[in-house]
């Protein structure tokens, strides 16, 4: 009966597979987001995107954001409207934003730390690729920023 049309036997066919949106980014810190703010804003920030289906990764050092979010487009535009305007931090900067059939990258709370040398290089990897002059600066200002420190996971979500 699988092989009527309509129907596939595909093996390639994965169930875990569904419309994702993934935005990833880097952006400044506003002056005055301390630690304590980022883990006001991480357990947020988790307990929001659970309601939502949103999952990722947030990585925050010397003052500098990188996340990846991955979830349903609807629920994934909304929240990088609100990251546009939330005055916690600037100079954002979209590194990634497409929508995909796929399984996530990130689909646990026990996901892949990301490394410090990790996200310079996908930062160095943007400037090479970026024609746009706004994000080429912005870029230029958060590697020199990440001169000045090393970096850390802080939340997931
Ligand atoms: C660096 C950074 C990362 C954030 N990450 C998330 C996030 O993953 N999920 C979320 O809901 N809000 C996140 N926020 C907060 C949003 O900007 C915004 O405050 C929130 O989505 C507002 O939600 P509400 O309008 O439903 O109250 C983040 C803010 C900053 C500055």
């Amino acid at each position: 009966m699988f092989d009527e049309p309509g129907f596939s036997d595909d093996a390639d066919l994965d169930p875990a597979a569904i419309m994702l949106e993934t935005f990833v980014y880097c952006s400044r810190a506003a002056d005055g987001v301390d630690a304590d703010e980022v883990s006001r804003l991480v357990a947020f920030s988790q307990k929001r995107n659970v309601a939502r289906g949103i999952t990722g990764v947030l990585v925050f050092g010397s003052g500098v954001f990188f996340q990846w979010i991955e979830g349903p487009p609807a629920e994934v535009r909304t929240l990088i409207a609100n990251l546009h305007g939330d005055i916690r931090h600037h100079d954002i900067v979209t590194l990634d934003q497409s929508v995909e059939v796929r399984e996530r990258l990130y689909p646990h709370w026990d996901m892949e730390p990301v490394e410090p040398d990790d996200l310079r290089e996908v930062l160095e990897e943007a400037l090479e690729s970026t024609e746009d002059e706004g994000s080429l600066a912005a870029l230029k200002r958060i590697l020199g920023h990440l001169e000045s420190g090393s970096l850390s996971e802080v939340g997931r979500g």
